[in-house]
């Protein structure tokens, strides 16, 4: 198939054929990374337009655009004159006159990735919109666990923890549907968001029942950047509640594999016994980061089909 698409803003808005489409893209990748003399984005600027912080998400896409031989240019807010009150869309009208092609965004406003697809004429990736979508995220998670099962359809997914803040939740609970999984979420009453089941997945309030069986759970941090008031009566009673530890990963199936979106806050939703053991695969999801967002990247800008 050919991808049509302009942007990548949500991925409740993609095909369960695009999403395979740029899941295979990453896996020819990861057998055979495009050579330095195809570079197949040569000649393209892609912009890195970070409004909040990050570690995974800003260098993978680098990495990856550098690895297509894209030029890249790292934005940061606090560096930048949007620290004099230049809006988003003036800023990324600046650059698109300086040749942007790709603006990769993060912003903490849900929607800004779609409101700056509305503004320039450069594509847009959304690299995480407040509590909307982290489409990326997403992507490389199923592309984790696809690699790891050798498919998707029929597998049991636990997301634990801040669900009504997390983006990365919104974008899996969107991905693994479409591709046939089934999404179980658990976390405290208050971090739970009324009508979440709407979206296909099914709520628990105790973690023990939604991990149940379940061939991957993935861990949520705490987003108390995000919190607007008081969520939990403390952190210590979130992690006895909530927390993995090897106990409860016994509840699970035998094979079951731990995910974790990055960063860790260790001790609170997850020993590092479990971090760094053997069912986790932390650092495979980060490793595929990249390879996910160089197929995204070449998608977009029509240099594979
Ligand atoms: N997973 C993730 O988005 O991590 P960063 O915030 O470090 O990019």
């Amino acid at each position: 198939m050919t991808f049509a698409r302009k942007h990548l803003l949500e991925l409740e808005d993609l095909t369960s054929a695009e999403i395979t489409h740029i899941l295979d893209t990453a896996a020819r990748y990861k057998q055979s990374a495009p050579a330095r003399l195809e570079a197949p984005l040569r000649g393209h600027t892609v912009v890195n337009l970070f409004y909040e912080p990050s570690t995974r998400t800003r260098m993978s896409f680098e990495l990856a655009a550098k690895k297509l031989s894209a030029d890249v240019l790292n934005f940061s807010s606090a560096a930048s004159s949007a620290s004099k009150g230049e809006t988003l869309v003036d800023t990324a009208r600046n650059l698109e006159s300086m040749g942007a092609r790709v603006f990769v965004v993060r912003h903490p406003a849900a929607g800004a990735a779609r409101l700056l697809s509305r503004s320039v004429q450069a594509s847009i990736v959304n690299a995480g919109d407040g509590a909307h979508e982290h489409p990326t995220q997403g992507l490389l998670d199923l592309f984790t666990l696809r690699e790891r099962f050798g498919h998707l359809e029929g597998l049991k997914v636990a997301i634990v923890g801040d669900i009504t803040h997390s983006r990365v939740a919104r974008s899996n609970i969107a991905g693994l549907t479409r591709m046939g999984a089934e999404v179980r979420l658990a976390g405290p009453p208050t971090l739970l968001p009324t009508g979440i089941e709407m979206l296909g997945a099914r709520a628990f309030d105790r973690v023990e029942e939604a991990i149940q069986g379940v061939h991957a759970i993935m861990m949520l941090r705490i987003q108390l950047e995000r919190q607007k008031g008081s969520f939990l009566p403390s952190l210590q009673e979130y992690s006895a509640l909530y927390g993995l530890t090897p106990e409860r990963l016994c509840l699970a199936h035998p094979d079951v594999v731990i995910l974790h979106p990055g960063p860790l806050n260790r001790g609170v939703e997850i020993s590092s016994e479990l971090a760094d053991g053997p069912r986790s695969l932390i650092l495979d999801q980060v490793a595929n980061g990249v390879l996910v967002r160089m197929a995204v990247l070449a998608l977009l800008g029509g240099v594979t089909s």
